[in-house]
């Protein structure tokens, strides 16, 4: 274990794994929070501990004290309270959409194998890439309950509905909510009826055509700015929605959020992680919520079910074809 890493008395320690533009956003974001120790681990040797004596020395600057200690081993990650997954490849040309599930699902394997010997009581959040498949990778190669393995994509969705929200009625972003269910692709299910500005629909606010305008923009949300960036995807809000979570497990929050879990009945759904409202808090995720919905809305979150499902079988036919 490096001098750095020695835990500050009464700190919490969180992992990222992957230290890059989602890992280093998400190290930095906890840096500045100050609360807790953060560990950047990653295979690329010198990035990580890179990054990390970087963000220490904006400390004196921006007036933190966090701790951060890069590694390309797991031996500064012991005993992490939270373990954040952000490793794993983009799809490049030419590549099909097994080839990226192959390659990813053989990273979030081996990371959650290393996670589960060196911190055995922490709480997972899954940010790789197919993010729900992923989330299905960590918990089975971690044999650890569903409440310690949770998937960010349900706070970026949402959050970025909120932002088209607020655009379209230009109102400050603080006054709408907004949730968004079902798997991070693009059959993702915009909950329209359950968003509000100050507790008012958005049913209300705006006609049926812009209110399905602005679902599509955001079930289309990470496409428009891998458009615009062209070498890379999201990094800003994704990290955001994940300190977000940190917060909500480490200072025990208790926040009702969007978060793929592994969902064992709830909404009719057995046996797959799909985005839906959970409480967040110390133990991970501490109670699904169940809100109502309507045939069609039912119809459209068990479509975005059967997307993961997809996903969740070509991985079976990968691992069958590796044996
Ligand atoms: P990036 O390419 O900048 O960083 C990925 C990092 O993982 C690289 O530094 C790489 O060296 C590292 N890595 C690869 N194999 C590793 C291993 N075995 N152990 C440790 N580190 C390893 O990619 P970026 O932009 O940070 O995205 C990371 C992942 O997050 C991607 O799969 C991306 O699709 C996903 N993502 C998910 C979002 C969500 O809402 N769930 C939002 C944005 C990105
Ligand atoms: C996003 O939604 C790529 O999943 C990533 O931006």
């Amino acid at each position: 274990m490096t001098e750095s890493s020695r835990r500050r008395i009464g700190r919490s320690k969180v992992t990222v794994v992957g230290a890059g533009m989602v890992g280093g956003t998400v190290a930095q974001l906890l840096a500045q929070r100050d609360y807790a120790d953060v560990v950047l681990v990653d295979i690329v040797e010198g990035m990580p501990q890179g990054k990390a004596l970087d963000l220490m020395q904006a400390g004196p600057v921006l007036g933190y004290d966090t701790v951060l200690t890069g590694a390309n081993g797991y031996d500064d990650a012991a005993d992490s309270d939270v373990v954040v997954i952000t490793s794993g490849i983009a799809r490049k040309p030419g590549m099909s959409r097994d080839d990226l599930l192959k390659t990813n699902m053989g990273i979030v394997r081996g990371v959650t194998e290393q996670i589960v010997t060196s911190s055995p009581e922490a709480v997972i959040v899954v940010v790789s890439n197919p993010l729900d498949a992923m989330c299905h990778v960590a918990h089975s190669a971690s044999g650890w309950p569903r409440e310690r393995v949770i998937g960010q994509a349900g706070v970026l969705d949402s959050a970025r509905f909120r932002t088209f929200i607020a655009m379209e009625l230009d109102v400050s972003v603080e006054d709408v909510t907004a949730f968004v269910l079902g798997g991070h692709g693009d059959t993702m299910v915009p909950l329209s009826r359950y968003s509000t500005v100050a507790g008012i629909p958005i049913t209300e606010l705006l006609s049926a055509e812009r209110v399905r305008t602005i679902e599509e923009r955001t079930a289309n949300g990470g496409a428009e700015i891998v458009g615009l960036l062209k070498s890379g995807s999201a990094y800003y809000a994704p990290a955001a929605s994940t300190a977000a979570m940190v917060d909500a497990i480490l200072l025990d929050k208790k926040r009702i959020i969007p978060c793929s879990v592994l969902l064992q009945g709830e909404y009719g759904i057995d046996n797959l992680f799909v985005g839906v409202p959970v409480k967040l808090g110390a133990g991970g995720m501490e109670q699904i919520i169940e809100i109502t919905l309507t045939d069609d809305e039912q119809a459209s979150l068990q479509r975005s079910a059967d997307a993961v499902k997809d996903l969740v079988s070509a991985m079976d036919r990968l691992q069958r074809d590796e044996s």
